[in-house]
C-alpha cells in the first residue's frame, strides 16, 4: 500500500491536516517534546521519535514509504539521506521563496514590511528551502493585518494546499 511519512519537529498542524486526509501514513519526529507527537497519538498514527538518519531510512523502508512530506522539520536532510531515499521529498515553507528561506520566515517578511505574503511547496534538494517549486500561493497584506492574522492566513493556505499537492504526487508516483 502506498504510504506517506510526514517529518515534523514542532506543533504539527500540517501533520494533523495531512493525517486526516491520507491514511495510512507515519510520523517521523526528531524532537521528543514536540506537540506533534500528541497529535499522532490521538489520531492513531504510528510515530517514530528518531534523529538518526540511517535509522530513519530503515523505518521508511520497512513502512514502504514513497513520499516524504516535510512539515516544520527543523533539520536539513543530508545529501546521503536524500540520495538514499527512493522516493519523493516535499517541503512546505511559509514564504514566497526564494525570499525568506530558513526559520522565522513570516516574522522576517513582516518586519521587512512586505506587502505580499504566502506559501511555497517544493521538492527538496540539498539546499535550505530550495528545490523545484511546485506551488505558490500568496495574498496581499491588508491594513488591518497583524503578524498574528498574517500567520493565521498563511497556515490556512498551508492546510488547504499541501494536501492538494500531495494528492497530485500520489497520482503520478
Ligand atoms: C509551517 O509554517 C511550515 O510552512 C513550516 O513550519 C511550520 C510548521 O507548522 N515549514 P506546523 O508545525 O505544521 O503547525
Amino acid at each position: 500500500m502506498r504510504k506517506i511519512a510526514v517529518f515534523a519537529s514542532g506543533n504539527g498542524s500540517n501533520f494533523e491536516n495531512i493525517a486526516k486526509i491520507f491514511q495510512p501514513l507515519i510520523l517521523i519526529c526528531n524532537n521528543k517534546h514536540a506537540y506533534v507527537i500528541e497529535r499522532a497519538k490521538y489520531l492513531n498514527v504510528p510515530y517514530f521519535i528518531q534523529k538518526d538518519e540511517n535509522k530513519i531510512l530503515t523505518i521508511l523502508k520497512e513502512n514502504n514509504i514513497i513520499l516524504i512530506a516535510l512539515a516544520g522539520y527543523m533539520k536539513l536532510l543530508s545529501k546521503n539521506f536524500i540520495n538514499s531515499f527512493n522516493g519523493t521529498i516535499l517541503n512546505i515553507h511559509p514564504s514566497i521563496l526564494p525570499k525568506y528561506p530558513g526559520a522565522h520566515a513570516i516574522e522576517k517578511a513582516y518586519n521587512a514590511d512586505e506587502k505580499e505574503f504566502g506559501i511555497t511547496i517544493h521538492e527538496v534538494d540539498y539546499g535550505m528551502d530550495t528545490g523545484p517549486i511546485k506551488l505558490q500561493k500568496f495574498f496581499f497584506k491588508e491594513e488591518t493585518d497583524t503578524l498574528i492574522s498574517i500567520t493565521e492566513k498563511i497556515h490556512k493556505l498551508e492546510h488547504l494546499y499541501y494536501s492538494i499537492v500531495i494528492q497530485n504526487y500520489l497520482q503520478i508516483i
